[in-house]
């Protein structure tokens, strides 16, 4: 897919941004802090509903004004969209379809890109919340319907919690274990299809992230992906597996264990267990990558991540090719990191890069090249 035209008003440094971009590799140049990152966090946006550097979005809107507005014209196929967002930075963000209103949360149907940024070394070293979000943005790429399953589980887990921190609090607690019952069979249901399918991803993946890492690392090292589900491991130190997956299925396993960690879960008054708990654990050479790796590997298995979802969405989503989108990747790497990676991604339908230096870019990606100065477009030299 593509971008075709985008068009900021008030995001970043941006007061008015007018670019039409194109199929194949695109290099944005400009010094540091010009705004190449900026531009890409705009339209890596449209895809995660977020900023790839900030967890809030008050940074996004451009410092001093009421809202930023993110404009892009898409194209999948023969398929032509045109997707706004607005982010405000009081009341809550909008997002429109070919000028009507749709849910936020449906943005990503209209838009796959897969950003790659030196950020993303947090997948490998940060918070399992990290991981988590990097697979769940690839399902609901994959499968739009998930998009409404995460929803719905984010729904029913905030019910939940308010439901156990009343109970905890109050001293009628028992009638309230009723409700909590129905809570229980929808927080199952779907975090069951949640953990079925990041299981089903992880393995469709992981030959992807192989191949990937092989690419970026320049040699053969065992990369392994693993699902860690807090629904088999109680939170206690012992950290006791209460159930086998062997059993009966994940729903009947996620039954057993909301069961057995009741108790623990009034006293806390908060969702203990849960694809909202759980890890996926990358081994590289048989360790895990998390507090072994090198920076170096870390920051390899990364990029291997991204690309090896690039992949995938390619060969199995709606969208088709997703715009792929580097950011400061070519200064990290040497010479035949370089052109292996330029190798890889020469195929892409579009590729957006940006770099300091444009020197450390390979020619065979220096189609089109777009200088960037201080929040404007300064030079564009075909
Ligand atoms: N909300 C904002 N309002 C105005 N300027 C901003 C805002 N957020 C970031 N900037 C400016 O954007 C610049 C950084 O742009 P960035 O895209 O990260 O640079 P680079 O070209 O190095 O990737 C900084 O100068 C910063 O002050
Ligand atoms: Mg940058």
């Amino acid at each position: 897919m593509l971008a075709r035209r985008l068009s900021l008003t008030d995001f970043r440094n941006y007061a008015g941004l007018e670019l039409d971009l194109e199929p194949g590799v695109t290099l944005l140049v400009g010094s540091n802090g010009q705004g190449k990152t900026n531009l890409v966090e705009a339209l890596g946006f449209l895809t995660t509903l977020g900023s790839h550097r900030v967890s809030s979005d008050q940074p996004l809107i451009r410092y001093g004004r009421p809202a930023a507005i993110i404009r892009a014209q898409l194209a999948s196929g023969e398929r032509t969209v045109l997707a706004e967002v607005e982010i405000n930075r009081e009341g809550s963000n909008r997002a429109q379809i070919n000028r009507s209103p749709i849910k936020m949360r449906d943005l990503p149907r209209s838009f796959a890109s897969v950003l790659f940024a030196p950020e993303d070394l947090s997948l490998i070293r940060g918070e399992p919340a990290g991981r988590r979000l990097f697979l769940d943005h690839l399902l609901g790429l994959r499968n739009p319907r998930m998009l409404a399953v995460l929803a719905d589980y984010d729904r029913v887990l905030r019910q939940r919690n308010s439901l156990l921190k009343t109970a905890r609090t109050s001293r009628t607690a028992s009638s309230q274990l009723g409700t909590l019952d129905i809570w229980d069979a929808r927080l199952i249901e779907f975090g069951a299809q949640i953990i079925t399918a990041r299981a089903e991803l992880v393995q469709e993946i992981l030959p992807f992230v192989a191949r990937a890492y092989g690419t970026v690392a320049g040699a053969e090292h065992e990369v392994r992906l693993t699902a860690a589900l807090s629904i088999y491991a109680t939170k206690e130190e012992t950290g006791t597996i209460v159930a086998d997956s062997a059993a009966g299925g994940i729903a009947d396993d996620f039954a057993t264990a909301i069961r057995t960690n009741r108790r623990a879960e009034l006293e806390r008054g908060v969702t203990l267990i849960g694809p909202h708990r759980d890890d996926l654990v990358v081994t590289l050479n048989n360790l895990p990558a998390r507090g072994y790796a090198s920076h170096g590997e870390s920051w390899s298995l990364a990029l291997a991540l991204k690309l090896a979802s690039a992949e995938l969405l390619r060969v199995n989503s709606p969208l088709g090719d997703p715009v792929l989108i580097l950011d400061d990747v070519f200064a990290e790497l040497d010479n035949s990191r370089r052109g292996r990676l330029s190798t890889a991604i020469a195929g892409f339908e579009q590729v957006l890069i940006t770099a300091a230096v444009i020197g450390d870019v390979p020619e065979n990606l220096r189609g089109r090249v777009i200088r960037i100065r201080n929040g404007e477009i300064v030079g564009d030299d075909e």
